[in-house]
């Protein structure tokens, strides 16, 4: 099947934005995770003092976990699509960040928004067309020793974690999917993992990018092997010598 791509996706979630926290809400540990994964990104003293990009911030429930685990940060949520972000912009317990409409590849091109100290990225770097391109932006939009935490399906590349995801896809995701009528976004969904990067395959493509000391961590429950959580730093020097 061809995969969705830039606007086509974007009008994917533009249609499934009404349903998406109702399905993700029947994943057993999504937001957990995304809690989990946020306070990978280990800012000190509740973040104070530090600026925070949730990329690809769908309907918030990304940015409601870097709200949690960084109570005192200055957050900015940026989404490509504007359903998706409506939704955000209603959650409770968001008031206080700033939501922005623009492609991931918008900011990383013109560094807009930036330097950031943190930058976290939920079910981001497979959907967009040119990962590597998108990794370095990300990576230039960092302060020096900035942290980035992408938490990605990414299969653990064992025969058993595809099969585990195909089953998960066919028995559940399609079948709710279908339901919702996003049956393009959730067979998107399916097949996208398929097709991307194994875990140890995206660390490398991190670490191309220019990303110091990055790490797989993995995820709990029926994620084991489905799902893992990246983590990589800024060199601390520039190339310029700016600390
Ligand atoms: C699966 S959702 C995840 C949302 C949120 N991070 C979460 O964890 O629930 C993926 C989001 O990435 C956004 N997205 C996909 N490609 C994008 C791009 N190139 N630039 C910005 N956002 C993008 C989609 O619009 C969608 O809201």
């Amino acid at each position: 099947m061809t995969l969705l791509h830039d606007a086509e996706l974007t009008a994917a979630f533009d249609r499934g934005a009404d349903s998406y926290d109702r399905l993700v809400s029947l994943n057993p540990g999504y937001h957990a995770h995304l809690r989990r994964s946020a306070r990978r990104l280990a800012l000190p003293d509740g973040g104070a003092g530090r600026r925070v990009l949730d990329l690809g911030c769908g309907t918030g429930a990304s940015t409601a976990a870097l709200a949690a685990a960084f109570p005192r940060a200055e957050i900015v949520g940026a989404d490509a699509s504007s359903a998706m972000l409506a939704r955000a912009r209603g959650r409770r317990g968001l008031e206080r960040v700033r939501f922005v409409h623009a492609t991931a590849e918008e900011l990383t091109a013109d560094g807009g928004h930036g330097p950031f100290d943190a930058v976290f990225a939920a079910y981001l770097f497979r959907n967009v067309a040119a990962p590597d391109a998108v990794l370095r932006g990300v990576h230039d939009l960092l302060v020096p020793d900035g942290r980035l935490v992408a938490h990605e399906y990414t299969l653990g590349g064992r025969r058993a974690d595809r099969l585990v995801w195909s089953a998960v896809c066919r028995g559940v995701v399609m079948p709710l999917g279908a339901l919702t009528g996003d049956g393009a976004l959730y067979r998107h969904l399916w097949h996208s993992v398929l097709r991307f990067d194994t875990a140890p395959e995206f660390a490398a493509r991190m670490r191309r990018a220019g990303f110091d000391g990055v790490r797989v961590l993995p995820l709990p429950g029926w994620q084991t092997g489905v799902a893992h959580t990246f983590t990589g730093r800024r060199h601390p020097i520039t190339a310029d010598g700016a600390r």
